[in-house]
Order: structure tokens, then C-alpha cells, then sequence
């Protein structure tokens, strides 16, 4: 169920779509489903912005079924009835509560099966129940009475902790059979889906609540506050997964480290470091404080100096990157590589073992192998209108404070003297020299203090 619109976040974003660990709640949910059946037999129900929560799934090839008019969360399994008709099970998931796991969906699945239940729901003991609906149980431990929503509970239901978590299975077709009982007759005037407990229980049809051992789990997302929980939650266990694959993560709770990273054994990670989205880090890399790491793939054993921001971007083994080098998309760095302080770098080849170490700028360039780039060197790729390529081959010699005038071609083993500017290719093994030549006034400086002292004698 992904159609609500989360009225209590006060966004104009939908609510699925607000993004926890890194990626949307939607997406938690849809791949704890997809560890249960395939993706041909899941179903999103979209309403709020469903363009966009269609959008936002469309690659995990899930289906969608449209909730137009929300009118509660049994109005969405109303509007579902004919994409849904030919099941026998049917669980529904909450697309707000992005913790459950697919141990706890597969034991819900079973115990109904065992149960031979018509409606199981997942219910957990909380210490604070306020706002859940409440599990009112018979007589004997697992069958459930009825579903009681805050609005509605007495006073003595309210004091029952076990919450009903927005999570069930039903029997199909007993589901369609009785759905056009339920009514709008509620403080909301919806059709509660919760409402279904009672009316099973007055067809004399079974319905019965296994509880989760971790109530953290069915945890949804209603307010901002709730997501920062949750968001806590789960980066605290990324930390420990981490931690339990052989990677040291120091102060962890600083650290953002997204849900899909991957980090290779004896990789140290500081205080204060973000790995976000996809990105993937070799073994014994070290990743210094306050580095920024996006979708990029580092190789083993690099050590990634403070302040480093990467985006899209990949680093061979044995690298050295840092402090503050700045690598936008695109940037390929070689084995055993350095960049250095206060390093640009946007879509390039920079070949093994190359260097680029103080203050430079290189954009839209091929370096080969065994490159130095002196300090100061900017690579002049844009004209005001079109991006231009610089390429240097192996073993090329930038001398400091060089500005490459792009597009132009650096011949293999050819050296560029300091502070030139170079605006024509230069071929293998040459020397080019792209500056004015030094002249020199000699005596000029003593000459010019002695006249300046003299003009400063003040004559009565
Ligand atoms: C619901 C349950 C409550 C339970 C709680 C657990 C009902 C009436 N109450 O309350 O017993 O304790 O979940 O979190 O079901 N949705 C739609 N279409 C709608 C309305 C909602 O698709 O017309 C979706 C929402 O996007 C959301 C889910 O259904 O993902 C639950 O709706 P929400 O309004 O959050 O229900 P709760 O008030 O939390
Ligand atoms: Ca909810």
C-alpha cells in the first residue's frame, strides 16, 4: 500500500518516496518482497503522485494498480479486487514501514497457512501503542476479536499494547467475498481494512495474530521524526553488518553509509564519513574523515585522505587521493595513482601510477601512465560553447602553473616547461615552451629605492 499521502510530513513530496537509509521507503518494502515472490506477483497500490511512485518502481518490474479516490485502506483492496482475483494468499505489505524483513513476511505467510486462518495479522507489543489500532484477542491466545483504531478504543483499549502493525494475510477469495461489508461507519468515514477482523469473526471464519519478536520492524514512518528513527535504525545496522564483515567503522553514529554500499575486510573507516548510493569500497582502504563518497567504486588498499568528495567515479588499487581532492562524474583514476590537495577533476582517464598533486584542474582529458601534472595545471576544456579534449600521453612532464588549451595532444614522454601556455599539439619527447622569455633589467631595483628615498627628503 504506497498511496497515502502523508498528510503529517508536511511535504509536497509523497511519502514512499521520502528516502531512508539512502533509497526510498518504497524500495525497502518492494525488495523485502521481492525476497518473497517474484516481482510479477507484487502489487503497488499508487494514488497520491502516482506518476511518480510509477516511476520510482518501474525498474523492479512490480506491478501498479491505481487508488484514484482514497477512501481507506480497505478502499484500497477494493480498487485492487481484479488485479488480485486469482490469488489464493494475499499478503499485505505497509509501503510506509520500511523495516520489516523477509524472515518475519515468510512466518506471517506460514502461520496463516498452519493457522488455515481466513486473516492473520502481524501484531507487536509496543511500549507507546498511542495511534496504532489495537488487537483485541479472544478468549484463547491466537484468534483476534476485532481491530480497534485509537479513535475509537475505550479507555481499557487503550491500555492493550499489542498494536496491530499494518501488515496481514488473507485468504483471496474469502477477502473479495467479504469485502463489500465494510463500511465508512468510522471517525475517519473510511473503509477500514481493519474493519475486516470483526467481520470474519461474525462469518465465523477464523482470524488469528503471530507477533514479531523485534517490534522495531513494523515501525512506520508517519512524521519526520519517525523517519529519523527509522533512518537511525537502519545505518546503525548497515554499521553493524559492516562491522561483523571485518571493516572497523570508528563513532559509527557519525557516519552516513547508505543501505546498498559494499566495503571489502580490514577497510578503516573514520569518524564523519558519508558512502552513498552504490558505492563500493575495496579491502585495506583506509577513508579519512569527512569524505563524501557518491556511486563510486573504490579499489583495494587506497587511502582516501579527509575531506575528499567523489561522484560517479572510480579509483584503481593502491591510489592515493586527498585532502579536498574534488573528482566529479566521470573520473577514472589508475592504479596506484595520486591526486592531490585541492584537485578538480570531472570525466577523465588518469593512468597508473600518475600524479597530479597540488591545485589543478583537469576536465574532459586522457592521461596515460606515468603522467606528472605540476601544480597549478588547468586544463582549458571549454571554449564558452563546446567542451574540448585534452589528452597526454605516457610519461609526460607538466611543469607547474601550465594552462592546456584544449583541444590539444601531449606526445608521449614530451615535457612542458613551467607557467606555459600550450595552444598547439606538442610532439613525442619534445620541450615546448609556451611563454615570454625572461628579460632583465640589471641594477633596476637598487636604482629605483635610492630614487624613491631621495623623494622623500623634504626641503624647507
Ligand atoms: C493503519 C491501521 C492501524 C495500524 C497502522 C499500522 C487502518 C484503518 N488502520 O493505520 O490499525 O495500527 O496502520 O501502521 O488500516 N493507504 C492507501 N489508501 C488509502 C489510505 C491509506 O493506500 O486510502 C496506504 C497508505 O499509503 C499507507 C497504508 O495504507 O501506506 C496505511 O495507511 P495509514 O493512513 O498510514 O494508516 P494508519 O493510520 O497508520
Ligand atoms: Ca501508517
Amino acid at each position: 500500500m504506497a498511496a497515502g499521502k502523508g498528510t503529517r510530513l508536511k511535504s509536497k513530496h509523497p511519502k514512499v518516496l521520502h528516502e531512508i537509509g539512502g533509497k526510498p521507503i518504497l524500495a525497502h518494502v518492494i525488495a523485502t518482497a521481492q525476497k518473497v515472490v517474484p516481482a510479477q506477483h507484487i502489487f503497488v497500490i499508487i494514488g497520491h503522485e502516482a506518476e511518480r511512485v510509477r516511476e520510482a518502481v518501474a525498474a523492479t518490474g512490480v506491478n501498479c494498480v491505481r487508488h484514484g479516490e482514497q477512501r481507506g485502506t480497505g478502499h484500497a483492496r477494493m480498487v485492487a479486487r481484479e488485479a488480485l482475483s486469482g490469488y489464493d494468499q494475499i499478503i499485505v505489505l505497509s509501503g510506509d514501514a520500511p523495516l520489516i524483513t523477509a524472515e518475519t513476511v515468510k512466518k506471517l505467510s506460514e502461520f496463516h497457512t498452519t493457522q488455515r486462518a481466513t486473516m492473520t495479522l502481524l501484531s507487536a507489543d509496543l511500549d507507546n501503542p498511542h495511534g496504532y489500532g489495537r488487537v483485541i484477542r479472544k478468549g484463547n491466545a491466537t484468534d483476534v476479536q476485532a481491530i480497534v483504531e485509537e479513535k475509537a478504543a475505550t479507555s481499557k483499549q487503550k491500555k492493550v499494547r499489542e498494536i496491530n502493525s499494518g501488515f496481514y494475510a488473507f485468504s483471496g477469495p474469502a477477502l473479495y467475498e467479504h469485502i463489500d461489508s465494510l463500511s465508512t461507519d468510522n471517525a475517519h468515514g473510511e473503509y477500514y481494512l481493519t474493519d475486516m477482523a470483526g467481520i470474519f469473526n461474525r462469518a465465523r471464519k477464523k482470524v488469528v495474530a503471530i507477533k514479531t519478536a523485534d517490534a522495531g520492524e513494523v515501525l512506520g514512518s508517519n512524521t519526520r521524526a519517525e523517519m529519523m528513527m527509522l533512518d537511525a535504525r537502519l545505518r546503525l545496522a548497515k554499521c553493524r553488518a559492516l562491522l561483523d564483515a571485518g571493516v572497523t567503522v570508528f563513532y559509527p553514529h557519525t557516519c552516513v553509509i547508505d543501505s546498498d554500499v559494499e566495503v571489502g575486510a580490514d577497510t578503516v573507516i573514520e569518524p564523519f564519513v558519508q558512502l552513498l548510493g552504490q558505492t563500493k569500497v575495496g579491502a585495506d582502504c583506509r577513508i579519512r574523515s569527512y569524505s563524501v563518497i557518491t556511486n563510486s567504486v573504490i579499489g583495494d588498499r587506497v587511502v582516501v585522505k579527509p575531506g575528499t568528495i567523489m561522484e560517479d567515479s572510480r579509483v584503481g588499487a593502491g591510489a592515493t587521493l586527498g585532502p579536498y581532492t574534488h573528482m566529479r562524474p566521470g573520473s577514472e583514476v589508475g592504479e596506484g595513482a595520486h591526486l592531490g590537495n585541492f584537485v578538480e577533476t570531472k570525466k577523465i582517464k588518469l593512468g597508473k601510477g600518475s600524479k597530479a598533486n597540488h591545485l589543478t584542474y583537469l576536465g574532459d582529458a586522457e592521461i596515460g601512465d606515468g603522467v606528472n601534472i605540476g601544480a597549478g595545471t588547468i586544463t582549458c576544456n571549454y571554449d564558452g560553447v563546446n567542451k574540448h579534449k585534452t589528452v597526454i600521453e605516457d610519461g609526460v612532464f607538466v611543469g607547474s602553473d601550465s594552462t592546456l588549451v584544449a583541444p590539444v595532444r601531449l606526445g608521449r614522454g614530451s615535457y612542458v616547461a613551467a607557467a606555459s601556455c600550450i595552444t598547439d599539439d606538442v610532439p613525442a619527447d619534445a620541450l615546448a615552451f609556451g611563454r615570454a622569455r625572461q628579460s632583465l633589467k640589471e641594477g633596476w631595483a637598487k636604482a629605483t629605492r635610492e630614487k624613491r628615498r631621495s623623494s622623500l627628503v623634504v626641503t624647507p
